[in-house]
């Protein structure tokens, strides 16, 4: 995976609360910038003015309003809103797409922690047509450490971090599934490192992969 300005990739971003996703994203595109490469950075659930306005659904107001099957269905719609007209767009014209969350969210937060059944997800993610990211980052960091970080980050945002201890716990140990099962795909970084040393690691990574 060379970063040169024409070869595009699809990178997201994937982890608990408060393990430094948005801190990676941008040392990321600054150092792909630097090296010429056209970038987008974005992120889930949003990217997309259809996807942002399902995102104040999603994060805002009582954990309890939707269950798992309703914030996947919400989820897919946010995803194909911001794959219709943003990744895909950027992708077409050779640009980096570094996306922070994308499907493996969905697979750790509703079906491994919320108990959505993993067809369903698999379902929606055909019906949308959803790409499989060319290299995916999975942050690592105890769950009660990375919501300490983010707490009062996002206010009003916080519908998901106010779910219980286990719920988190799940998550955490779904990543690192996703990642054991698709080594190929995905690389995890310890997130208890510095910012500056996850980014090097990151970049090491990329260039390991070209
Ligand atoms: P953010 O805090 O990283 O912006 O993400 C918003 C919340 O949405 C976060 O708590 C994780 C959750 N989420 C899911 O539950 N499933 C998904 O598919 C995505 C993309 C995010």
């Amino acid at each position: 995976m060379s970063p040169t300005p024409k070869s595009g990739r699809f990178i997201t971003l994937e982890g608990g609360e408060g393990v430094g996703k948005s801190t990676l994203a941008r040392g990321l595109a600054d150092a792909l910038s630097g090296d010429g490469c056209d970038v987008v950075v974005t992120r889930e659930p949003g990217g997309a003015p259809g996807a942002v306005a399902i995102r104040a659904l999603l994060v805002q107001g009582d954990a309890g309003r939707w269950d798992a099957m309703e914030e996947a269905l919400l989820f897919a719609a946010a995803r194909r809103n911001h794959l219709t007209h943003t990744i895909r767009p950027a992708l077409a014209r050779g640009a980096w797409v570094i996306c922070d969350r994308y499907y493996d969210s969905t697979r750790a937060y509703q079906v491994a922690a919320g108990g959505l059944d993993p067809v369903a997800l698999d379902a929606l993610n055909a019906l949308i047509e959803a790409p499989r990211p060319d290299l995916t980052f999975v942050l690592d960091f105890a769950p009660e450490a990375g919501l300490e970080r983010s707490q009062g980050r996002n206010l009003g945002e916080d519908r998901f971090e106010r779910k219980a201890a286990d719920f988190h716990a799940r998550v955490r140990a779904e990543f690192l599934a996703i990642a054991a099962r698709e080594p190929q795909r995905c690389v995890v970084l310890d997130a208890g490192q510095s910012a500056a040393d996850v980014l090097k690691q990151a970049r090491t990574e990329l260039e390991a992969r070209s």
